[in-house]
């Protein structure tokens, strides 16, 4: 493992999907341990306070109902006003990988040269990691990953020979993090079900996943009948919930370059052979 002499102000770290530290890496838990305070954003602080004396839990602070840039600029502002008048040593944990789809981590990142800070990022096990097991499709074969609200926002064309994995779907519709709402009403996921079977067929079945590590919670759905999973959606909303696209099929459209993919002599067309 490395080790981290320099000073750091500020580490970005990622607890895992499953619950508690299990999928924690040695890496992240030694830049945990090196720090003066931490801020959880994870979901379980109370695993985080089993490794570090100070952790200040910032579920409260995220969870305010409010449009969310609102809330990632006011997390991000306390986070850098705390290395301001305390000194470096500040851990954020978040769950999964700290870097995917997270707005706050990603502009500490980028502006911490611009605040002469140094943020280091230390990579994580993501949902992505998890759901590729749970669903058993390997991400190496090809693999989409959409905000379900970018979808609609720049018209993103899907490829349906490609998986496709949908995020904060069941945010769907709004930028509020719509923790207050009852329910949802008929029709919401309507554009998002039209705009999915512009690609892939209406009778293709996606999957709404919330991965847990070792087993996760599904809901099977028909594109075209993915306004009747509403229900379920709201349920799982602020869980970690991801619908999932398995590939259609494809034949090989390049039979040429098929062939002289297992024919020497054309390796040695383009490489010296040893
Ligand atoms: C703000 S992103 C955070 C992703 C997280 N940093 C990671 O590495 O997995 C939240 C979105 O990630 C997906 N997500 C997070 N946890 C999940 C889980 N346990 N199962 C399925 N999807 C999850 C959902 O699409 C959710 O709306």
């Amino acid at each position: 493992m490395a080790s981290r002499r320099r000073r750091v102000d500020i580490y970005l770290l990622g607890r895992g999907i499953a619950d508690g530290v299990s999928q924690m890496t040695l890496e992240a838990m030694e830049a945990l341990r090196a720090s003066r305070v931490v801020f959880d954003l994870s979901g379980d602080a109370n695993a985080i306070r089993k490794l570090h004396h100070n952790v200040i839990d910032l579920f409260d602070d995220y969870w305010t109902g409010e449009q969310c840039d609102n809330v990632y600029q006011r997390l991000e502002e306390m986070i850098v006003e705390e290395v301001r008048k305390n000194g470096p040593g500040v851990s954020i944990v978040v769950d999964g990988h700290p870097m995917l789809f997270d707005d706050v981590n990603w502009s500490l990142l980028h502006k911490g040269r611009r605040r002469g800070l140094v943020v280091v990022a230390i990579p994580g096990i993501s949902c992505l990691d998890t759901m590729m097991i749970d669903v058993g499709a390997d991400l190496g074969n090809g693999a989409q990953i959409v905000h379900a609200n970018q979808l609609l926002l720049y018209d993103i064309a899907l490829d349906p020979h490609q998986q496709t994995y949908v995020l904060q779907v069941g945010k769907f519709g709004t930028n509020f993090f719509s923790r207050e709402t009852r329910r949802n009403l008929p029709g919401r996921f309507t554009p998002l079900a039209a705009h999915l079977t512009r690609f892939y067929p209406a009778d293709h079945v996606a999957t709404l996943i919330v991965s847990l590590g070792e087993k996760s919670i599904r809901r099977r759905v028909r594109l075209g009948k993915l306004d009747e999973a509403r229900a379920f959606l709201h349920r799982h909303q602020d869980d970690g919930l991801t619908m999932y696209l398995p590939a259609r099929p494809r034949p090989i459209v390049n039979e040429r370059f098929a062939s002289a993919l297992d024919d020497e002599e054309s390796l040695k067309s383009i490489a010296v052979l040893a």
